[in-house]
């Protein structure tokens, strides 16, 4: 199978550490699962995955592609299962069945991490990253990421597999198009649920309402929000712009996403086994990020079709100027201070494109 590999000068490299020796049960679901894709259909144990988006996400496909070259590396021991659309629930229920075990894998947003680690925050702050090639230069540096991406593992037996590229966020509402911090005034916004992200937006000007993804079309609907901030994927896929038709081009947030797993499955794979799902990480990582250009023309074009207004002619230094104390005193810790050097390091190497 033919596999385009273009991700711009960033070592495919990825070491997962295991802090904790295996114990306890778990382990995926002998004998099968749900038929399809992935390697789930035949696997002898299958790793469900938990995923809060469509089918058409390049993260679904790079994941099921994972399954598929997992199944044939491990001679059939292993497959994985991609349950897309919040099947399995939203990413704040989910991710305590990944640390219980009852569910493997998982797809999660940035800011849901900051409650089991305060120091994820770094990367989930407002115009953090200049370039998408500097965000996947840092997560594919261990020496800068692998402590914080196996902090957890103690704590709530998860280990951060990898970081994602998950589009550059933007503001949509149902009223006017945004240009300065000012047209946001009066504008109840929702913003993923953690403390960074209502600050953020409180900061820019709205009003921040924090929800999980799957209630904001209803939200948007009944007038509970007026808008949201996001990528053009989400506004397409999840039917946004039927709603909340001025988008925006503030780009203040490249939120990474975070591939998942339970830490005690993870060791409780052979030694040949993990390192074949280790090996195939980095193809997963660089799938989903290529993939997620096309999805975004894809789905812009899709929005304008439906009648969805973007905007570009919006006065982003004013909303990095208005962001800027807040990104100031969020880096008050040495782990933090190291993590937010690491990406200036990479934004240096790989600035935005002018
Ligand atoms: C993005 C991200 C998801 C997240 C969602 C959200 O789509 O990829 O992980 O859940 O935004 O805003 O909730």
């Amino acid at each position: 199978m033919s596999r385009k590999r273009v991700l711009a000068g960033v070592a495919a490299t990825l070491t997962i550490t295991l802090g904790l020796a295996a114990c306890g049960s778990g382990g995926g679901i002998e004998g099968g699962g749900a038929e399809g894709g992935g390697g789930g259909g035949s696997a002898e144990t299958v790793f469900r995955l938990a995923f809060n988006q469509t089918e058409e996400h390049p993260q679904y496909k790079a994941a099921m592609q994972m399954g598929e070259d997992l199944y044939e590396a491990t001679d059939g021991r292993y497959g994985i299962e991609v349950y897309a659309n919040e099947l399995l629930g939203t990413q704040s229920d989910v991710v305590n069945n990944v640390s219980e075990g009852s569910v493997e894998m998982m797809l999660i947003g940035g800011p849901l991490m900051e409650s089991f680690n305060p120091d994820f925050v770094v990367f989930n702050l407002p115009y953090m990253f200049a370039s998408q090639e500097a965000q996947a230069a840092v997560f594919a540096d261990t020496a800068a990421t692998g402590e914080l991406f196996a902090s957890i593992e103690e704590s709530k037996n998860i280990t951060v597999v990898a970081g994602l590229f998950a589009g550059v966020r933007n503001v949509y509402n149902n009223e006017r198009p945004v240009r300065t911090p000012e047209d946001l005034a009066g504008l109840r916004l929702r913003v993923q649920q953690s403390d960074s992200q209502v600050a953020m937006i409180e900061a820019m000007g709205g009003v921040a309402s924090p929800m999980g993804q799957g209630e904001v079309y209803t939200a948007l609907q009944s007038g509970v929000l007026e808008g949201a901030e996001n990528n053009e994927t989400v506004y397409n896929s999840l039917k946004h712009d039927e709603v909340a038709k001025y988008y925006s081009y503030t780009e203040h947030l490249m939120i990474p996403d975070y591939l998942l797993m339970n830490t005690d499955v993870l060791a409780q794979m052979s030694e040949e086994d993990r390192a074949a799902f280790t090996e195939l990480v980095p193809a997963l990582v660089e799938d989903a990020n290529t993939g997620f250009f096309e999805f975004i023309e894809t789905s812009r074009a899709a929005s304008e079709e439906n009648g969805a207004e973007f905007n570009e002619d919006v006065d982003v230094e004013a909303f990095r100027q208005r962001v800027a104390p807040l990104v100031e005193e969020s880096i008050d810790n040495d782990v933090k201070q190291g993590l937010y050097d690491a990406v200036q390091q990479y934004n240096e190497q790989y600035p935005a494109e002018s």
